[in-house]
C-alpha cells in the first residue's frame, strides 16, 4: 500500500476507530474526520496509543464543503472510507429529514469535494438492513432490496447514487460493504462500542445487564420460526469487519472497478444463544424476560459470504466466544465508556 493516505470519516465511532487501527497496522496512513455527534475524541487518542502512530484529526462535518476542501488541500488523500452517518432506526422514523440530510446530503457533499480534489476511491458503509425481511437465507448480494425505514432508505439511496456515479465516470472506484451485526471490541479492551443512553442493539444491552448497570434483558419475541423462537442474526466481530475494509481497499487499489459485498460470518445465532455465550464468558448470570416482538424486526438474517471470499479474499475468523469475551473486556475495563477515561483524565 506504499504508505497510501486514507481519509476515514466517522473515524471516532465504533467501526471507524477499529478500522483505523487495522489500517495503521497494515501500513496505511490515516487522516480522521468526525463531528463527534455520536462519539468521543478519546477513541482516536486510544487508536494512536494502540498503534503508536499519529492520526491527524479534523473536527468537521461531512456536510461542510469548505472544511473538506481545506482537508483535501492539506493532505494527499488516496481513498476515502465513509463511516460518518446516523444509524438509529427508531430515531430515523421520528426525524427522517435529519437522517436524509446527514446521511444522503452528507455523502453527496463529500463526493462532490472528492471529485473537485481528483480523488476517486470511495469505500462506503452500507447495511444488511437494505435487504429488509429476506426471502431466503443466507442472503446473497443480488437479493431484492426492500427497505422499511428512513435509515435503511438513506443507505439504499446512497448505494444508488454511487452506482450512477460509477456509470457516469470510469475513474471512480467504489466499494459498497453491507455489514451484518457488528459486535465485540478490540482485544486490548482499549476501544469498543460506547452507546449514548439506552442501547438499541443486543450485545451492548446484554453487557450492561451483565455489569449490573441494567436489570434485565427484554428478549423481543420468542415466536419466530427459529430453533428457540428468538431472532437469529449474523453477528460479526468488529475487528474482522475492520479487516474486511483493509481487504476491500487492497482490492480497489489492485484491480479497480466497483463492488457490493456482504460482510458477515455466514452463521446465525439466536438472542438466547448470544445471551448464554455472554453468561459463559462473563461468569455472570444475565436475567431476561420474553416480551413481544419489536416492531419492524425480522426473524432470521445471515449473510451469504462467498463473494467476499472470492473478491476480497477475506472471511471472518472470530467466533461468538471471542465476540462476547472481547465485548466483556471492553465493558469491564470501561464501565462508563470513554467518559470515564484515564487517558482523557476525565
Ligand atoms: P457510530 O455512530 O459509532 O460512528 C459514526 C461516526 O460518524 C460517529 O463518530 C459520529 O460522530 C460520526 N458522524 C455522524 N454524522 C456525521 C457528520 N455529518 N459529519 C461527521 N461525522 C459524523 O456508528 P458505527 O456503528 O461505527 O457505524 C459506522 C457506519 O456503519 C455508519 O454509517 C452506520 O450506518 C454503518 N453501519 C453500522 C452498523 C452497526 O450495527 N454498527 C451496521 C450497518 C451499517
Ligand atoms: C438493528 C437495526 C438494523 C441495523 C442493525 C445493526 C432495528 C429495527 N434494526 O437490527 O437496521 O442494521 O441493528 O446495527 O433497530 N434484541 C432483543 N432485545 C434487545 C435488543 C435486541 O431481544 O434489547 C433482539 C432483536 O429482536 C434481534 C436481535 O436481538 O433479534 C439483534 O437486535 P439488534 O442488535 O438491535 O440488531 P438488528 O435487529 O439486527
Amino acid at each position: 500500500m506504499d504508505g497510501k493516505i486514507i481519509l476515514v470519516t466517522g473515524a471516532a465511532g465504533y467501526i471507524g476507530s477499529h478500522t483505523c487501527v487495522e489500517l495503521l497496522d497494515a501500513g496505511y496512513r490515516v487522516v480522521a474526520l468526525d463531528n463527534l455527534c455520536n462519539s468521543s475524541r478519546e477513541a482516536l487518542l486510544r487508536v494512536e496509543a494502540l498503534s503508536g502512530r499519529a492520526v491527524p484529526f479534523h473536527f468537521a462535518d461531512v456536510r461542510d464543503a469548505a472544511a473538506l476542501d481545506i482537508l483535501f488541500a492539506q493532505h494527499a488523500i488516496d481513498a476515502v472510507i465513509h463511516f460518518a452517518g446516523l444509524k438509529a432506526v427508531g430515531e430515523s422514523v421520528d426525524a427522517p429529514l435529519h437522517y436524509f440530510d446527514n446521511n444522503v446530503a452528507g455523502s453527496l457533499c463529500l463526493l462532490n469535494c472528492m471529485r473537485r480534489a481528483g480523488i476517486h476511491h470511495f469505500l462506503f458503509s452500507s447495511s444488511a438492513t437494505v435487504y429488509g425481511d429476506p426471502e431466503t437465507v443466507p442472503i446473497p448480494e443480488q437479493a431484492c432490496t426492500r427497505v422499511t425505514n428512513p435509515y435503511g432508505r438513506s443507505k439504499l439511496m446512497i448505494e444508488e447514487m454511487l452506482a450512477d456515479l460509477m456509470r457516469s465516470d470510469a475513474q471512480w472506484v467504489i466499494g459498497v460493504l453491507r455489514y451484518f451485526n457488528p459486535v465485540g471490541a478490540h482485544a486490548s479492551g482499549m476501544i469498543g462500542e460506547d452507546p449514548r443512553g439506552i442501547p438499541n442493539n443486543l450485545l451492548p444491552f446484554i453487557s450492561q445487564v451483565a455489569a449490573g448497570q441494567r436489570e434485565c434483558v427484554a428478549v423481543y419475541g420468542a415466536d419466530y420460526p427459529t430453533p428457540d423462537g428468538t431472532g437469529v442474526r449474523d453477528y460479526i466481530h468488529v475487528v474482522d469487519l475492520a479487516r474486511g475494509h483493509v481487504a476491500a481497499l487492497r482490492r480497489m487499489f489492485a484491480s479497480g472497478g466497483g463492488f457490493t459485498v456482504n460482510l458477515g460470518t455466514g452463521r446465525g445465532y439466536s438472542v438466547l444463544q448470544m445471551l448464554r455465550a455472554f453468561e459463559a464468558v462473563s461468569g455472570r448470570s444475565i436475567p431476561f424476560e420474553l416480551v413481544a416482538r419489536r416492531p419492524g424486526d425480522i426473524g432470521i438474517c445471515y449473510a451469504d459470504t462467498r463473494l467476499a471470499k472470492e473478491l476480497l479474499d477475506w472471511q471472518a475468523g472470530k467466533d461468538i466466544h471471542a465476540m462476547c469475551a472481547d465485548h466483556w473486556r471492553w465493558q469491564s475495563m470501561n464501565p462508563r465508556g470513554y467518559s470515564g477515561s484515564v487517558l482523557q483524565g476525565g
